[in-house]
């Protein structure tokens, strides 16, 4: 199947915001005429419901390479069952995590073997990754002052863990220039929205070279419908 949607995802450490960020993405692509699907990993899938309460609702301890293999097997339905039908349709979709995530998290936080996991990961969804990533950065205690109190089992980590999470996000940053956007979570909703707003014109059309210039994106991986 050929591929013509346009892939975004949203990555960021605990309490950055994306999630609501994600949400408001998509009703400002759908606003703007675009054909959005929204989807979320773990999860919009039954296996990666499933997965969801198994890896993040529960009190066992859980290996970290066994961890990282469950997200990717739920990558892989995710991918096979929403995303990449939705991009042979020619949609746009949005993604709340993907594989920077198991990079981050169990490659960086839980101290997996980096490149083998990046290798692993995108061999597993078959190289289907995004045009763009935008990375919502947060400190890691602006981030935790913001969460809720019932916390799920990686939010119980240690802070040391989630400050590698943390850098290891900036690091894949640092790595793809051309493929992430970073922005600084720590700032209100408002201003995060602005910045996100500011991809949007400048990678769907209306837009201007100062907004390119100020948000550092190289080049344009994404097409007008
Ligand atoms: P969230 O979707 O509400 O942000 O929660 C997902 C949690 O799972 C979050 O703590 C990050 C974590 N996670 C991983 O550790 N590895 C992964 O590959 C993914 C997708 C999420």
């Amino acid at each position: 199947m050929a591929r013509r949607g346009v892939f975004i995802t949203l990555e960021g450490p605990e309490g950055s915001g994306k999630s609501s960020q994600a949400r408001w993405l998509v009703q400002r692509l759908r606003r703007a005429g675009h054909r959005v699907t929204l989807v979320r990993d773990p999860g919009s899938t039954a296996l990666g419901r499933s997965l969801r309460r198994a890896l993040l609702h529960t009190s066992a301890e859980l290996s970290p390479l066994a961890e990282a293999l469950l997200f990717i097997g739920g990558r892989v339905q995710l991918v096979e069952e929403r995303i990449r039908p939705a991009l042979a349709k020619g949609r746009v979709v949005v993604c709340d995590r993907f594989h920077d995530s198991t990079v981050a998290y169990q490659g960086f936080g839980g101290q997996l073997d980096v490149p083998w996991l990046d290798r692993v990961g995108r061999a597993a969804i078959r190289r289907v990754m995004p045009d763009v990533t935008v990375l919502l950065d947060v400190p890691t205690a602006v981030g935790f002052a913001r969460l809720r109190r019932s916390r799920d089992r990686m939010e119980r980590k240690a802070l040391a863990f989630h400050r590698r999470v943390r850098a290891g996000f900036l690091r894949l940053a640092k790595r793809e220039p051309k493929r992430f956007v970073v922005i600084d979570a720590s700032q209100p909703a408002a201003a995060v929205r602005r910045e996100i707003e500011m991809i949007v014109s400048s990678e769907f059309g209306v837009r201007s070279s100062e907004s390119r210039r100020a948000l550092r994106i190289p080049h344009s991986p994404l097409r007008t419908p």
